[in-house]
């Protein structure tokens, strides 16, 4: 039976702890709440106690054997809850103040932390309530968004704490995830690049980022360290990732080979240009001035077979292939010639997938020629798919959450 802390802090929301700790025990989860001093004011330790067959643990200086038996009990726990979290609490756990027993304890856990805030609604607009958010999420600490409403305060606005079905839904998903990729650092490039021929014209691709920052998202969400190199795109990405944004092949080239040697798997999911004008003009070419322009491209840096030269043993190198014909054999060619292990070839000949479309139709080869064929997926399912081959690749095995 997994294990949760329920740390409760002060304000009027603190009552609907109990109807979680209830919610979470009916999906058969074992539950030790924590109070806040002040969240006694709001509930009484009693009822969180006789609920959970555990004795609420308050103070940092309570009785000595049953703290201890408390902290025993967190170091082994499942998750960390706080819910609802005050504007106090996320404020001391996203600067490591530890001054009572429950930022102690988030000091000490080293479980997936969940908080669900509940506050007025200034409060929470505050840039320093959001500021302190923004910590704790780059810290994989899961915020379950407050709903709007009537708040307590008499003022309607977000703050109020999110329903208890929604705050205990996204504890069994934290638990469902398989943190797999947990210590290792990912590079993914993706989107297309624009290389510039004069201040209003340029070349690029219909590349909209989408499969990248899916796979990234997708890293990210299974535990790995995840850089993204994008290009030019609309997409927002995912809370969490650090992004890289570039504009041109050759900065492109420049962010990608600077994480190279700090990155254990490579996805190089970019529309990289293949070619770039000769020149670039500092002023906007002038249709006056001649009958005809000839416009001299130059090849790119191919930056995944660098990568390849590059590759010191246990990197994991993945390339996309974009093919209208042929496929399954410019794919191979791609393979050997870049020393990639794996590479994804997709059928860009369709418009209802690959470019700018939320599907996609890929075929994975392995560099021992193994092929796997899909069908037309959702890139999520891309995604999942991928990552899966990767860590089969990699014999890298689903680990519990710790
Ligand atoms: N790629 C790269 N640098 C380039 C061009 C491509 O790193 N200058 C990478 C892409 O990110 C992709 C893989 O190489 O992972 C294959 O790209 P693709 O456009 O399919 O093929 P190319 O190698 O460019 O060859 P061609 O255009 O002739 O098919």
């Amino acid at each position: 039976m997994k294990k949760i802390i329920l740390g409760v802090s002060g304000c009027i929301a603190a009552y609907k702890s109990a109807v979680i700790l209830r919610l979470l025990q009916a999906q058969d989860f074992e539950i030790f709440p924590v109070m806040t001093q002040s969240a006694q004011k709001f509930l009484t330790p009693l009822t969180l106690e006789k609920l959970s067959g555990h004795s609420v643990i308050a103070g940092l200086f309570q009785e000595r054997s049953p703290a201890i038996e408390h902290i025993e009990v967190a170091r082994r726990s499942d998750l960390l809850l706080v819910a609802p979290a005050t504007a106090n609490i996320l404020a001391k756990f996203a600067h490591g103040i530890a001054d009572d027993f429950l930022s102690t304890l988030y000091l000490s856990t080293v479980t997936p932390t969940v908080v669900a805030p509940a506050m007025n609604v200034e409060m929470w607009r505050h840039p320093a309530t959001q500021h302190n958010l923004e910590l704790l999420r780059d810290r994989d600490v899961l915020v379950v968004e407050p709903g709007s409403g009537y708040l307590a305060c008499g003022e309607v606005g977000e703050g109020r704490l999110a329903e208890p079905e929604e705050v205990v839904q996204a504890v069994v998903d934290v638990l469902k995830r398989p943190r797999t990729l947990r210590g290792m650092r990912v590079l993914v490039s993706a989107g297309p690049t624009i290389e510039d021929i004069d201040p209003v014209r340029y070349i690029s691709n219909r590349s909209s980022g989408k499969m990248g920052y899916t796979i990234a998202r997708e890293a990210q969400d299974r535990g790995a360290q995840v850089r993204l190199v994008s290009g030019p795109t609309h997409l927002e990405p995912a809370e969490g990732l650090e992004v890289v944004r570039v504009r041109s092949s050759k900065e492109m080239t420049a962010a990608v080979l600077e994480s190279f040697e700090s990155s254990d798997i490579v996805v190089m999911a970019a529309a990289v240009s293949d070619f770039s004008p000769e020149y670039t003009f500092e002023e906007k070419i002038k249709k006056a001035e001649s009958k005809e322009e000839t416009l001299r491209l130059r090849r790119t840096t191919d930056v995944l077979e660098e990568l390849g030269r590059r590759k010191r043993k246990g990197q994991y190198l993945v390339g996309f292939s974009a093919e209208s014909e042929k496929i399954r054999e410019h794919a191979r060619i791609k393979i050997g010639q870049k020393r990639l292990d794996l590479i994804v070839a997709n059928d860009i000949s369709h418009d209802d997938r690959g470019f700018q479309s939320d599907r996609n139709q890929v075929v994975f080869i392995d560099s021992a020629g193994n092929e796997e064929e899909f069908p037309v997926q959702s890139k999520d399912e891309v995604a999942r798919n991928l990552w899966e081959k990767i860590e089969g690749e990699l014999s890298i095995r689903p680990v519990a959450v710790a």
